[in-house]
C-alpha cells in the first residue's frame, strides 16, 4: 500500500543550503511531496520526537543541535517510502554511510558531540504516524 514518511532536513542541512538537494533526491526517486514546511522546533516538539533517545549521552546535544536553526519538515508518499527514504539517506554515521546516499555524499564528521547527519527519516509505520502527527498536526 502507499505509505507516508516524515523526513527532516536537519539544521546542518538547511544551513549548508542542501534543502533543495534533499527534495531533489526524494522527487528524483519518484516519491510524491505531500507537505513541506520550514519550522523552528521547540523543546516540547523535540522531546516528543526524540522520546526514545531520552537519557542517552547524546540527547541534550541532539536537542540543542535541532534547535540551532530551522528544520525543513517534509511528508513524502509512495509505495515503501519508509525503507526507501532510509536507503536514500544512508546509515546514521556520515563518515561510513555509502557513497550515493545523502549522508554518504554530503555528510562528514565535524568533531562535535552529536552526529550532524543532515536528515531524519521515520523508521517504521508506527514512527511515521506518530512523527507526522507531531510535525504536521493538521495533516
Ligand atoms: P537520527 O537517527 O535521525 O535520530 C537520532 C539522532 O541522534 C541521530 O540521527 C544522530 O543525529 C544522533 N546520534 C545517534 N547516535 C549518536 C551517537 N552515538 N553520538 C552522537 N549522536 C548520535
Amino acid at each position: 500500500a502507499v505509505s507516508r514518511t516524515l523526513i527532516l532536513v536537519k539544521p546542518d542541512g538547511v544551513r549548508r543550503g542542501l534543502s533543495g538537494e534533499v527534495l531533489r533526491r526524494i522527487e528524483a526517486k519518484g516519491y510524491e511531496l505531500v507537505a513541506v514546511e520550514l519550522k523552528n522546533a521547540d523543546d516540547a516538539l523535540l522531546a516528543a520526537h526524540y522520546a526514545e533517545h531520552e537519557g542517552k549521552p547524546f540527547y541534550a546535544p541532539l536537542v540543542d543541535f535541532m534547535k540551532s536553526g530551522p528544520v525543513l519538515a517534509i511528508v513524502a508518499q509512495g509505495q515503501n517510502v519508509i525503507p526507501g527514504f532510509r536507503s536514500l539517506a544512508g546509515t546514521t554515521d556520515p563518515t561510513t554511510a555509502a557513497p550515493g546516499t545523502i549522508r554518504g555524499d554530503l555528510g562528514r564528521d565535524w568533531g562535535l558531540k552529536v552526529q550532524q547527519n543532515l536528515v531524519h527519516g521515520s523508521d517504521s509505520d508506527e514512527s511515521a504516524a506518530r512523527e507526522i502527527a507531531l510535525w504536521f498536526p493538521t495533516l
